[in-house]
């Protein structure tokens, strides 16, 4: 599955940055999650783990040290668990400590047990540790101690760490640049979402549940190699979809709602993150098509708008404004556009913004600010544009008819030097592809 040559580029990426300021790499992957009584959580391994190493196994570390003196190259330990027999009858097979090198093509692979006895002597003289803290308090317990250890172990030549550093700048900033081996990921993942969205417009009628969508989805993503979903399936019937992170998917779909399913295959732990509104039954209602056809309006001009050069926030306030004056041609909103966006009176019916970074997380790592404005975007940068709008059922500010409609469309693009690409083109987005594909056809030319 995972390709060691792309991981091991991703090191030396890192361990360039790392010498520049002479900082050891400290990096975890995620501690197992209890679920219930003697039941975990699927593992799933931290992302920058896995950016770096594309090891999949529970309980491991990877230490990186570019500077240590007296070294001709820098040198990558990886900590994981060793091969046990007994162990692997009952909780599945390990690489172990032999195969590791050449599997992965790290220097050196240790047993985990040793991480901790083994850091004070591997961090001496190192300024710099680079590391993400705050998630797991044992961990950090355990970094503290290494470190006053360290100290107490300083003198003569012997320099304990100055600083801890967070990762953000370092791993962070490097994930936030798609190579194009991550969009080949990426694509991958967007390919799959397209198939599962696509089967679940056309399995959509009255009467079924939520939950039959949900599965059916979870299906498409598994049956073409997903590794999953990257995030928990949003599947809201009717008002449910005014509910932004609804995921009980519960519900009977009603004829005449509309559905709104927020769902996104990962491929090799890369997220793609789409959402589609449809009818239930397969056809607009004339409310339902005019607030779809605003929000529709709003992201195909937002995404229009992104190619390098531009503020992150100004995708936001593109898609903004053409929502407010969609509002405003409806009805649904009295007054100017311009009042409208200075007095935030558009949020009882758009309440969040309408981007973030997509990548090995759903809403991935870097910086979206600069220097105290927004950053501008570069080629290479991943976002999803999701613009949405929300009536709630109870709003007696508008007439009934548009009560309990709640709409959102979203695509992941790339920033491109010549503009963007839609890597999650081809899903049924106007509504003549969406009610052609409830219908079971398929339009020539979908976008
Ligand atoms: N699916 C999570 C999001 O759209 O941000
Ligand atoms: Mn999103
Ligand atoms: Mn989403």
């Amino acid at each position: 599955m995972s390709d060691p040559a792309f991981h091991e580029q991703n090191r030396e990426r890192l361990v360039r940055l790392l010498r520049d300021r002479r900082a050891a790499g400290l990096f975890f992957t995620s501690a197992h999650k209890v679920r219930n009584h003697d039941c975990e959580y699927r593992f799933r391994p931290e992302s920058d783990f896995w950016w770096l190493t594309g090891f999949a196994e529970p309980e491991s570390a990877l230490l990186l040290l570019p500077t240590l003196e007296g070294q001709a190259r820098p040198r990558q330990i990886l900590y994981l668990r060793d091969r046990d027999r007994e162990r692997e009858i009952w909780t599945g097979r390990r690489l172990g400590v032999t195969a590791a090198p050449s599997a992965l093509r790290v220097d050196e692979a240790r047993p985990i047990e040793r991480l901790w006895d083994d850091l004070p002597t591997l961090l001496k003289n190192q300024e710099r540790i680079v590391t993400r803290t705050g998630l797991e308090p044992e961990r950090d317990r355990q970094l503290l101690e290494t470190l006053t250890k360290l100290r107490w172990a300083a003198r003569g030549m012997v320099v304990p760490p100055l600083e801890l550093l967070d990762v953000a700048p370092f791993t962070h900033e490097l994930r936030l640049f798609k190579t194009e081996r991550e969009l080949e990921h990426m694509r991958r993942a967007a390919g799959i979402s397209r198939a599962a969205h696509s089967a679940a417009m056309r399995a959509s009628k009255p009467g079924l549940n939520e939950c039959e969508l949900d599965a059916l989805l979870e299906h498409e993503f598994r049956r073409r190699g997903s590794t999953g979903a990257a995030y928990t399936n949003i599947v809201a019937g009717g008002a449910n979809a005014c509910i932004l992170h609804y995921v009980e998917n519960d519900q009977p779909l009603r004829d005449g709602e509309l559905v709104l399913i927020d769902a996104g295959a990962e491929w090799e732990y890369y997220a793609s993150d789409v959402t589609r509104t449809f009818p239930v039954n397969g056809r607009f209602s004339a409310e339902q098509k005019a607030l779809y056809e605003v929000v529709l309006q709003a992201q195909l001009t937002a995404i229009a708008h992104v190619r390098p050069g531009v503020s992150f926030v100004s995708v936001h306030e593109v898609a903004l404004r053409a929502l407010v004056e969609g509002f405003v041609r409806l009805g649904l909103l009295v007054g100017k556009a311009e009042e409208l966006l200075a007095n935030e009176g558009y949020r009882r019916f758009y309440m969040h913004r309408t981007s973030h970074w997509l990548g090995l997380d759903v809403h991935d790592c870097g910086a979206y600010v600069r220097d105290g404005a927004s950053r501008l975007l570069e080629p290479g940068m991943v976002l999803t544009v999701e613009p949405g709008c929300y009536v709630a059922p109870d709003d007696e500010s508008v007439p009934s008819r548009w009560r309990g409609i709640g709409i959102r469309i979203e695509d992941d693009v790339l920033v491109t030097p010549a503009g963007h690409e839609v890597l999650t083109a081809g899903i049924p987005k106007t509504v003549e592809e969406v009610e052609a594909a409830c219908a079971g056809r398929t339009l020539a030319g979908a976008t």
